[in-house]
């Protein structure tokens, strides 16, 4: 939902950023501004600055106004940071459509019946009738505090306890058919959930949306999850997301696991990014919203054939979807355990070894393609070449298909002059595959410039610092750090044209991949956004906290506009890299 500017310059005004960051580090007016210890990093004497509109670390280049501050002091994503200092400020934020505020609505009550039965459930839990199922949780090893942090319950027995309950609070049966927590069978509502252990289904941000419900012991079926509502997709939703997405923010690693079981475990033994789906095969949905919250999660699959079968499937459904910035890695259990097994008998430190050993998906593809030996027959050695090279060519970026496809390949031929012919083994030699996301940026920045050219005056030295890749792509680059002092005008068609005719090969100005800022449609500011965005990630944190701090300097000597300006976008860079955001992609934003 796209929020009009002039409501977000109002939030801006009336949300002052000093008493906003007061609350999380201790502030002193320092001239006209305001000055502290910077509460994004470690520091004993402060070099974090609140100016009106922004604040600016010197030491760690945190930089951003009040919605980026919430974003990185609490995880927020934009929206919840402008529906949370709009609530504090005392605005509304506008809603769209009539349709859209319904909808909203509805989705609303459903939230809320939801949580009047998660309530239930959970007050069910320490009553006479739900002790055998507290009984059973502690005896999988869950303490309370996970058993609160996961909000776990009792169903009861069914039989309409819950309706006679919530029906106190005012809700109606058909409310509780709408939230998937009864169904209608020709006019008799029943209940969903007997008799099971509830398991509360959270979306991204944090509203209940679903349960799953087990069984206790051994019985058929095991799992229940709610039906599709409203509110609720199977397809969508991972479950604990929300409670990943904040550790995630925070430096843990985002880890898939299979069941709500394999979760709770993971997050009790310290690995607070896990996540899983709900009961299915991963889908691209479910992949789009974890590459939301990390560049490689990692998926963990069992040790046994089918485990394999599902990591293969899970790496087709994800190659049509790489990018350099979008990629997973493969971690394998031991054969016959769980998440929750493993950490039961090996504690956390058998856990961490096997995410330690997880390999990226350039690595563990060929062995998922290949299985365990390679053809003898030249027919079965061309079929599985076929494969490798299509596998390879799903990915749409060209550059990363064109690496994966001589990854591929090369392993293929490796393994054919092994005597054994077996495939690869699982600890082979990494497959380098930086240099391809590293083409692919320095690309992209071109293609910007080519588009933007209006903007090489202000990137210039930045452009001219990178380290480019030796070949055409460095040509181009030099090509136009060449052209911009003999332009009569900074003119996009003028610049291509000058190009072609001095044979530097322009491929980047077709790229399928070019975020939004960096087309030719883009306004000034988004380019010089998504300039700044991807020169971060090509130039590297060390060498821009190194910029960032020349610039400082610069800054203090002359105290010119350009050096401020220059200060202010490297570190926005730095912050972009150290958030690992992908490019552009920000929720609401
Ligand atoms: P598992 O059977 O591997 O779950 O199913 P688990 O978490 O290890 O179960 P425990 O340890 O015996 O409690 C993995 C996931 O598949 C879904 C559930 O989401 C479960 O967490 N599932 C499983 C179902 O939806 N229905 C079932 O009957 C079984
Ligand atoms: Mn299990």
């Amino acid at each position: 939902m796209a929020l009009p500017p002039a409501f977000l310059d109002e939030l801006r005004l009336r949300t002052p950023l000093p008493g906003l960051i007061g609350r999380r580090t201790r502030l002193a007016k320092a001239g006209r501004q305001w000055k502290g210890c910077c509460p994004f990093h470690n520091e004993k004497s402060p070099s974090f600055y609140v100016y009106d509109e922004h604040f600016h670390c010197f030491g760690c280049g945190a930089h951003g106004d009040a919605f980026a501050f919430l974003m990185r002091a609490e995880g927020a994503s934009f929206m919840e940071a402008v529906e949370r200092l709009a609530a504090e400020a005392g605005l509304e934020v506008p809603k769209p459509t009539p349709e859209a505020r319904a909808r909203e609505q509805r989705a609303r009550d459903i939230h809320g019946v939801l949580e009047a039965a998660q309530a239930s459930y959970a007050r069910r839990l320490r009553t006479a009738a739900g002790a055998e199922a507290l009984a059973y949780l502690k005896g999988r090893g869950l303490g309370e505090e996970t058993i609160a942090r996961f909000g776990l319950g009792w169903s009861g027995e069914g039989r309409g306890a819950l309706l006679a309950e919530l029906r106190e609070e005012g809700i109606e049966p058909r409310q509780l058919v709408e939230a998937g927590l009864m169904q209608d069978r020709e006019g008799r509502l029943t209940d969903l959930f007997f008799n099971r252990v509830m398991f509360p289904i959270r979306d991204r941000r944090g509203r209940l949306v679903s349960f799953g419900g087990r069984i206790l012991g051994d019985g058929q079926p095991k799992y229940v999850n709610g039906p599709e509502t409203a509110v609720f997709s199977k397809r969508r939703n991972l479950y604990a997301l929300d409670l990943a997405r904040e550790a995630c923010f925070r430096g843990a690693p985002l880890v898939v696991a299979e069941g709500y079981m394999d979760v709770i475990a993971l997050h009790q033994a310290g690995f607070g990014g896990a996540v899983a789906p709900l009961g299915t095969a991963l889908t691209a949905e479910q992949m789009a919203e974890l590459w939301r919250v990390s560049a490689e999660p990692v998926l963990c699959f069992d040790g046994d054939t089918a485990g394999a079968r599902a990591a293969g499937r899970a790496a087709e459904v994800a190659l049509p979807l790489l990018s350099p910035e979008k990629s997973l890695r493969f971690a394998t259990l031991p054969a016959k355990e769980d998440p929750d097994s493993l950490i039961r008998r090996g504690g956390p430190r058998a856990m961490q070894a096997v995410l330690d050993a997880a390999r990226p998906m350039s690595e563990a593809l060929f062995g998922l393609l290949a299985g365990g030996t390679l053809p003898d027959k030249p027919e079965g050695r061309a079929l599985l070449r076929n494969r490798l090279v299509a596998a390879a060519n799903a990915i749409p970026d060209k550059a990363l298909a064109a690496e994966y496809r001589r990854a591929l390949l090369d392993r293929f031929f490796a393994a054919s002059k092994r005597p054994d012919r077996k495939a690869a083994p699982r600890h082979a030699r990494p497959v380098p595959d930086a240099g391809a996301a590293r083409d692919a940026r320095a690309a992209i920045l071109l293609g910007i410039c080519a588009a933007h050219p209006h903007l090489l005056p202000e990137v210039e030295e930045p452009l001219a610092l990178l380290d480019y890749p030796e070949g055409p792509l460095r040509a181009a680059r030099d090509a136009v750090l060449a052209w911009l002092p003999t332009a009569p005008r900074l003119d996009s068609a003028d610049l291509i044209a000058h190009l072609a005719e001095s044979g530097i090969i322009t491929d980047f100005l077709r790229r399928p991949d070019l975020p939004p800022g960096a087309r030719a449609e883009a306004t000034p500011a988004e380019a010089l956004e998504a300039f700044w965005q991807i020169f971060g990630f090509l130039r590297g944190e060390a060498e821009l906290v190194a910029d960032l701090q020349s610039a400082a300097a610069a800054l203090t000597e002359t105290a010119d506009a350009g050096a401020q300006t220059r200060l202010i976008r490297l570190a926005a860079a730095l912050d972009a890299l150290r958030r690992g955001e992908a490019d552009g992609d920000g929720e609401g934003g």
